[in-house]
């Protein structure tokens, strides 16, 4: 049964690979990245008909907010949440521009 999971920091290490073999199983996967482009590549990258892109830097509560609408319209419910995303504390900004 196809279930519709949200996995944030999905354009890179865990996240990414746990992505993977859930969109080969046909699962709706919503790919959060820091930007839409970082998404969209690796959507592009997975070959997944079946993943969303969403973003957003989860650091900044307006954009966490923001998020919220486009991780809703695709579909009200959402069976699993996988909050992946973080890392070591770093003053270094996310490059956009960096897939
Ligand atoms: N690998 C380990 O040994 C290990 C051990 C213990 C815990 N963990 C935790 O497991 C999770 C995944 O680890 P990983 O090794 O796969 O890390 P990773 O390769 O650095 O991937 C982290 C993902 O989170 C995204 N991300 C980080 N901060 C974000 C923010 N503020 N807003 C939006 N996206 C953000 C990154 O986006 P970009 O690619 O765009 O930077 C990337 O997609 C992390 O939470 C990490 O702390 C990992």
């Amino acid at each position: 049964m196809m279930k519709t999971i949200l996995i944030t920091g999905a354009t890179a290490g865990i996240g990414r690979e746990t992505a993977r073999p859930l969109l080969a199983h046909g699962h709706r996967v919503l790919l959060h990245g820091y930007t839409r482009e970082r998404a969209q590549h690796t959507l592009n990258a997975l070959n997944a008909a079946t993943a969303v892109p969403v973003d957003g830097d989860l650091t900044d509560r307006h954009q966490v907010l923001a998020l919220a609408e486009p991780v809703r319209q695709p579909t009200p419910v959402l069976d699993v949440r996988l909050h992946n995303a973080g890392g070591y504390a770093s003053h270094t900004p996310p490059d956009p521009g960096r897939f």
